[in-house]
């Protein structure tokens, strides 16, 4: 029996009525499924899956410094503009997205 079938690789998801984050406070959405973190820092929208790939911890709970985001439950460090870990203990990256309003609409666009 199949599965629940999964957004593709490459595609676009858009959430209507969205509010920027403000700056230092990240939040959660579901997005088609799909539980995204989204930042607001410097100015950039930033937008990663929310789980972290150590053990799930929730990633719109970290820490934002620099460009990166520290999971609160381990100190795993992930860049924020490609989910590359930049300090373990996790070993694997989180999905990243690029993010963008279009008027109301939070447009991510997978990479
Ligand atoms: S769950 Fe994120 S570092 Fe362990």
């Amino acid at each position: 029996m199949a599965g629940p079938s999964l957004p593709r690789p490459g595609g676009v998801h858009r959430l209507d009525a969205f509010t920027e984050p403000p700056p230092g406070e990240p939040i959660r959405v579901d997005v088609d499924g799909i539980s995204v973190a989204v930042y607001n820092h410097d100015g950039h929208l930033y937008a990663l899956e929310s789980r972290c790939t150590h053990q799930g911890g929730p990633l719109d709970e970290g820490e934002v410094s620099g460009a990166s985001v520290t999971c609160p439950w381990h100190g795993s460090v992930f860049a924020l503009a490609t989910g590359q870990v930049e300090r373990g203990p996790a070993t694997r990256p989180v999905r990243a997205f690029g993010a963008r309003m279009e008027g109301t609409t939070l447009v991510l666009e997978e990479r």
